[in-house]
């Protein structure tokens, strides 16, 4: 499924004034098995144009696997649909100084800017359960207070937050109730490796919801 192309340009038109760069849209069937809200694209996505395709990608099809789940069965997006970045410097090997952009997590203006986007998805995603992965995903769902080192592996059902309109500049909730299961980014066991038996727990926990809920 694909957002609308009018859609799309509002979204690109509200975050235009932020230091973001480059459009990814979500990808995956409207009939899934899971829908995944991730928190915005990197450098790799922005240049091919798929979600999750860089490192941290890599990681998150092991997760899936684990899952019993293929890509081409869920559902993928995130908070914010282009890169947030940053400039610094990076020293080359010749010792010369080089500007260049790094990733960093998106600002809650970006994605409110980019809020009527996954507003749409999840209204149109029919998705059993929304996967949240990492805090960013979490808390533009569940609420700014959720954390995920305190919830994940839980099946919350809940509205989610939602804009009152598309032009909107503020969350309200939806009327609907949602499952959400939020998780880990893949990318957090990049800094802390630890947390990768935790996650294997939470995706021990999905395959079983799952399987119960396809009735097997
Ligand atoms: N992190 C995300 O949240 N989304 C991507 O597409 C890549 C990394």
């Amino acid at each position: 499924m694909r957002i609308p192309k009018r859609l799309a340009e509002l979204g690109k038109k509200r975050i235009a004034p932020f230091p973001v760069e480059g459009f990814v849209y979500g990808e995956g069937p409207q009939q899934c098995k899971m829908m995944l809200v991730g928190e915005a694209p990197g450098e790799t996505e922005i240049h091919n144009g798929i979600p999750f395709s860089g490192r941290a990608g890599k990681e998150l099809m092991n997760f899936l696997k684990r899952a019993g789940v293929s890509r081409e069965e869920v559902y993928i997006t995130s908070a914010v649909r282009s890169r947030p970045y940053r400039w610094g410097e990076k020293k080359t090997r010749t010792g010369d100084m080089v500007r260049r952009k790094y990733n960093r997590p998106p600002t809650a203006k970006e994605i409110l800017a980019h809020a009527p986007l996954l507003d749409y998805e999840i209204k149109h995603v029919q998705a059993p359960i929304i996967v949240t992965l990492g805090n960013v995903g979490l808390r533009r769902l569940a609420g700014p207070d959720k954390k995920v080192s305190e919830v994940h592996g839980r099946f919350i059902k809940q509205p989610v937050r939602c804009l009152k309109d598309p032009e909107g500049t503020s969350f309200t909730w939806t009327e609907k109730d949602y499952v959400i299961f939020p998780t880990f980014h893949p990318a957090a066991i990049f800094y802390n490796r630890s947390l990768l038996d935790l996650i294997h727990q939470d995706m021990d926990k999905l395959k079983a919801f799952m399987r119960e809920f396809a009735g097997e």
